[in-house]
């Protein structure tokens, strides 16, 4: 199969609580990391979607503003896979390319709560390690972050709040690439 990678699309948004129901469960809202993305949109420039050759949703990556102790940052997910179709690099993918997005954005840091087997390869470290620290209960080996602009967790320590809506990249004035992209899978 192929499935392309592009900007979230407006009918997107009604599929994608459906598959993080799906693949996380109903009770996911409880877990600390959503008390950071309550009432606040996610990045519009930052949401992608992978969908196939027909235009169906295929699996969904978002990303929000946080902020460590005042400096602006991005957290990632939820990032979500239909499951018939899980283990075919589509999730690797946005991963992938979110993240050029980001950097491409000027965004400086990104945390994301989740296993360090999938992350690591993406640069993530233990972020308790860096001194950063989340408000309520997180199992600490989830908890990572990765620099986007090499250097920029130098200094930067402390608590995870909620970013500001609306908040921009520290480099603001060049705009993230809308890009789509294709690619072929087993
Ligand atoms: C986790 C998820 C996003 C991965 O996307 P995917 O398209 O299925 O995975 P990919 O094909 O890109 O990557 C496959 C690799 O990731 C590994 N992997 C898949 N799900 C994993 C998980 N939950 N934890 C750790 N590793 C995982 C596979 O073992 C495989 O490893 P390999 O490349 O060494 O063989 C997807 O399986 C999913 O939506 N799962 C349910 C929701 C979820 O758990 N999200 C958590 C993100 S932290």
């Amino acid at each position: 199969m192929s499935f392309t990678i592009a900007p979230e699309r407006p009918q997107d948004a009604a599929l994608i609580t459906p598959l993080l129901d799906r693949t996380f469960g109903f009770d996911r809202t409880r877990k600390t990391v959503y008390r950071l993305r309550e009432n606040l949109d996610p990045l519009p420039e930052l949401c992608f979607s992978a969908i196939d050759d027909d235009g169906s949703f295929l699996a969904s990556i978002r990303y929000w503003p946080i902020e460590i102790a005042g400096t602006p940052a991005i957290l990632l997910g939820p990032l979500a896979v239909e499951p018939a179709l899980q283990g075919r690099g589509i999730g690797k993918a946005l991963v992938r390319h979110s993240l050029e997005a980001a950097q491409a954005a000027g965004h400086a840091l990104c945390v994301v709560v989740g296993d360090p087997s999938y992350y690591r390869s993406f640069g993530f470290i233990p972020a308790s390690a860096q001194g950063l620290c989340l408000a309520g209960p997180v199992e600490p080996e989830r908890f990572q972050v990765t620099e986007l602009v090499v250097g920029a967790l130098a200094g930067v320590h402390g608590v995870i709040a909620r970013g500001k809506a609306g908040s921009q990249a520290p480099a603001a004035a060049k705009p993230a690439r809308r890009r789509r992209v294709r690619r072929s899978v087993a």
